[in-house]
């Protein structure tokens, strides 16, 4: 079986939604521990609907992938269910990732989060906190190589 699936390959060779919003609503950056990569996502938000989301990163293959297939399941829906996206969804919808590079979607998904949580914090929106735990990277880490 090849190591990455034809839609990982797609969205790394034509990743969707490169970029930056000006008037961004809620921005959300964040590094990867492990690699030092970079992910930065831009959310433009009308109505409790994410009407535009655009990202940009300093990412491996993976992570460019993550971050596209990300915010294509994210774009025309509302905040709320924007915060239940999970790695492992982008995971799937990609049609799953190698056990070594499942850390590169947890980027995607705590970006999209950081943004969010962006909004909330400017429009005074509150929030439960639970929901913006960051990832513990050397447990993520160590669950995924065994170590
Ligand atoms: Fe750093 Fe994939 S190796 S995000």
């Amino acid at each position: 079986m090849a190591l990455y699936s034809e839609k990982v390959m797609d969205h790394f060779m034509n990743p969707r939604n490169v970029g930056s919003i000006e008037d961004a609503d809620g921005i959300g950056e964040v590094g990867n521990a492990k690699c030092g990569d970079i992910m930065k996502i831009y959310l433009k938000i009308e109505n409790d609907i994410l009407v535009d989301v655009k990202f940009e990163t300093f990412g491996c293959g993976s992570a460019i992938a993550s971050s596209s297939m990300a915010t294509e399941m994210i774009i025309g829906k509302s905040i709320h269910e924007a915060l239940e996206l999970t790695n492992q969804a982008v995971c799937e919808a990609l049609d799953g990732l190698p056990a070594h590079k499942v850390h590169c979607s947890v980027l995607a998904e705590e970006a999209i989060k950081n943004a969010l949580k962006d909004y909330f914090d400017k429009n005074n929106i509150p929030y439960d906190a639970e929901k913006f735990k960051e990832t513990d990277h050397d447990e993520l880490h160590a669950a995924v190589h065994g170590e």
